[in-house]
């Protein structure tokens, strides 16, 4: 079996990526597969109490501190064959990583002795949560059909895009010619000139562009809605896919959807632990058909959602 990372994030705190990630990682390990979950959300990590583990044990605070392998941290969680590495709220400080340090995490995490391992990464578009992002092999974007939370994932793709370009800009050499160009990146969600940038990127000349093409060619997310409430909400993820390659060139696939569902929110207020979520008949059906599609690249149909 090949090893698989998938990384769930999507910019907006309390979209589900957690929930989803759990999900996601249970339901694997249930069905046979060998399983680790990071939670990658450093500084208010929180999946350890979806998964029955006391919060009082942290993985990554060994890891970064005391150079204890990454392998030799995992936590056993109530599902068996699903490990966690966990984050500490309360003695780490996310911001005193460095650079080689954060390197290591990522080579510790490709070298982890698993056939999926799940990233479930934490609010926001820090240089750590955005190379977790790129360094999987599935990247799942998650969101709620909330103006707000769309636009914190258009800002997401735009920094994982920048960043993305930028490393492959420098891996071949060009290090020095993005400097300028980088400061023009606009802020905030809009992407008309974000189109404009990509164009000026592209005008650096011939072999520039074909790195940045490339780049572009090779990043493609897959989509999740949460917390539907309507139906007519979910084809939010085809328009969502359209706006995504029309502004930002980029291809996005439509995995799939969650309801909203009270059985998560008694999940998370602790009165109900995850084996007992899976077995929901919805919310099974749901992460069945969603991990299906993310696994073979498949999308949702627009009339399957009529
Ligand atoms: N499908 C759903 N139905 C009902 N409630 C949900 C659903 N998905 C998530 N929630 C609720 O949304 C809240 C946030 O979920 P979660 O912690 O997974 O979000 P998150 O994206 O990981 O947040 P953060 O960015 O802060 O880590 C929780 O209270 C959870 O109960
Ligand atoms: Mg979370």
């Amino acid at each position: 079996m090949k090893k698989e990372i998938w990384a769930i994030g999507g910019g907006k705190g309390g979209t589900g990526k957690s929930v989803i990630s759990a999900l996601f990682a249970a339901t694997a390990a249930k069905n046979g597969k060998k399983v680790i979950i990071i939670d990658g959300d450093l500084g208010g990590a929180n999946l350890h109490s979806l998964l029955g583990v006391s919060s009082g044990k942290s993985s990554l605070n060994e890891f970064f501190e005391k150079k204890i392998p990454l392998s030799e941290t995992l936590i056993e969680t109530v599902i068996p064959d699903l490990a966690l590495i966990s984050g500490d709220m309360m003695s780490y400080n996310p911001l005193s990583v460095k650079y080689i340090q954060r390197l290591k995490f990522y080579r510790h995490i490709k070298e982890l002795d698993a056939d999926l391992i799940i990233i479930d990464l934490g609010a926001g578009t820090a240089l750590n949560t955005i190379d977790s992002f790129l360094l999987a092999d599935k990247m799942v974007l998650v969101t709620t059909p909330e103006i707000t939370s769309i636009e914190n994932l258009y800002i997401f793709v735009k920094k994982i895009i920048v960043r993305k370009i930028k490393d492959m800009l420098d891996y071949e050499g060009f290090k020095e010619i993005d400097k300028s160009i980088l400061l023009d990146i606009p802020k905030g969600a809009e992407s008309i000139k974000f189109t404009e940038f990509l164009e000026k990127l592209k005008g650096l000349g011939k072999e520039q562009e074909k790195i940045v093409s490339q780049g572009l060619e090779s990043l493609t997310v897959n989509l999740v809605l949460n917390q539907i409430r309507e139906k007519k909400y979910a084809q939010y993820g085809i328009s969502l896919k359209s706006v995504l390659k029309r502004h930002f060139n980029i291809d996005a696939l439509f995995s799939g959807y969650f309801e909203y569902n009270e059985s998560i929110l008694k999940l998370v207020s602790g009165d109900s632990d995850i084996e007992t979520v899976m077995i929901d008949k919805k919310i099974s059906e749901s992460v069945n058909f969603i991990t299906k599609n993310i696994s073979s690249g498949s999308d949702v149909n627009f009339n399957e959602l009529k």
